[in-house]
């Protein structure tokens, strides 16, 4: 819990970058992505969002207990990316982290 809320407030990597390349609408919205756009997912924005982290400037340990992680959408929190693309340190780092 201590390592993931660390990478949660400071996390090393802020944005991410992934380039569209199918049409898509983002769910419950007007907006159009077209392929070729470049999109950054904002890590930084979502960990510090309060919607899913309130206080999200305090740091607390406990952000990453079972039942408050079960509340969240998964892609919340992506310290290490997801999707093919994603950290190739990700396991490892997983393995240490389950170690805490
Ligand atoms: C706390 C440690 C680390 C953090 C927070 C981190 C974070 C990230 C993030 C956010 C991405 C982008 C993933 C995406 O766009 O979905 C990434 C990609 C990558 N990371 Fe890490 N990383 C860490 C450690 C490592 C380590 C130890 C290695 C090498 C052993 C590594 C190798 C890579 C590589 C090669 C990519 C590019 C993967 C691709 O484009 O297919 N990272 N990392």
């Amino acid at each position: 819990m201590l390592i993931s809320e660390t990478l949660r407030k400071h996390p090393p990597a802020s944005t991410t970058v992934r380039v569209v390349t199918k049409p898509y609408v983002i769910p419950g919205t007007s907006v159009n992505l077209d392929v070729g756009v470049t999109i950054l997912i904002p890590i930084y924005g979502l960990h510090h969002d309060p919607k899913y982290f309130p206080d999200p400037e305090v740091f607390n340990p406990e952000n990453f207990n079972d039942e408050l992680k079960a509340k969240r959408p998964n892609h919340s929190y992506l310290p290490f990316g997801d999707g093919p693309r994603n950290c190739i340190g990700k396991t490892e780092m997983c393995i240490i982290r389950n170690r805490h």
